[in-house]
């Protein structure tokens, strides 16, 4: 698998993504993940990328040309291109998990005030958001989604681990509490169940202690 972001900020989104499990993933050649800067492909002896709102407005936009060109100078045959935006959909494990089935991402991120809508309707295939919130630039972002999708790779965590066996592989259940050594830590001991040996007990503990976690924490799940 090929991710292309494009971003006025490549160390952001590669600082993440160079430590760690995605840098061997990358090491080994899992993934290929390039981060290139949108000012390469501005025309202009400025290199800018950016311009105030037609219309009127506060902020600053993303001009398309650069995006255009960048977009299809890296495009291959078949590339899923993606906006990193708060307007976006929120991003879901679902969509880590299709996503690491493509052959090929570009991954875009929006700065100021985002980018020129007709980037979106004849570029972009999916807006995603990471949440609620509003960072400073979407390299942050990619970075997020880059990661939850190189780990899912055949081969990005090594054999002991596996990404099936987690929150959100259960879309409606977090993961129930887990405890290791020592069994007992100042007076706080270990759930003896979890000590018993016993699979069967030990997975209802699990499976009660996790709808606890997710009613208290992501009632929203299970609804
Ligand atoms: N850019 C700024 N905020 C963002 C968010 N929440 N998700 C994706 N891209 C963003």
């Amino acid at each position: 698998m090929r991710i292309d972001i494009v971003t006025l900020f490549p160390e952001i989104a590669l600082a993440p993504l160079s430590e760690s499990i995605i840098k061997r993933a990358r090491d080994a050649g899992v993934v290929e993940v390039q981060a290139h800067q949108l000012r390469d492909w501005a025309t202009d002896k400025h290199r800018k990328t950016d311009e105030y709102l037609c219309g009127g407005g506060q902020g600053m936009l993303l001009k398309p040309e650069p995006i255009f060109a960048a977009v299809e100078e890296l495009r291959q045959e078949s590339t899923r291109v993606l906006l990193m935006t708060p307007q976006g959909r929120p991003f879901k494990q679902a969509d880590a998990v299709r996503f690491s089935r493509e052959e090929h991402l570009i991954i875009l991120c929006g700065h100021y005030e985002g980018v020129d809508h007709r980037v979106i309707e004849e570029l972009v295939d999916e807006e995603i958001s990471i949440g609620d919130y509003v960072l400073t630039n979407g390299a942050i972002a990619a970075a997020v989604v880059t990661d939850a999708i190189v780990r899912l790779l055949p081969g990005a965590l090594g054999d002991a681990r596996s990404p099936e066996d987690e929150s959100f592989s259960d879309p409606h259940l977090l993961e129930a509490p887990a405890y290791t050594k020592p069994n007992n830590f100042r007076g706080m001991e270990v759930p003896g169940v979890l000590l018993s040996g016993d699979h069967g007990k030990i997975e209802a503990w699990k499976k009660k202690h996790a709808l606890e976690r997710t009613k208290t924490n992501r009632p929203d799940l299970l609804e």
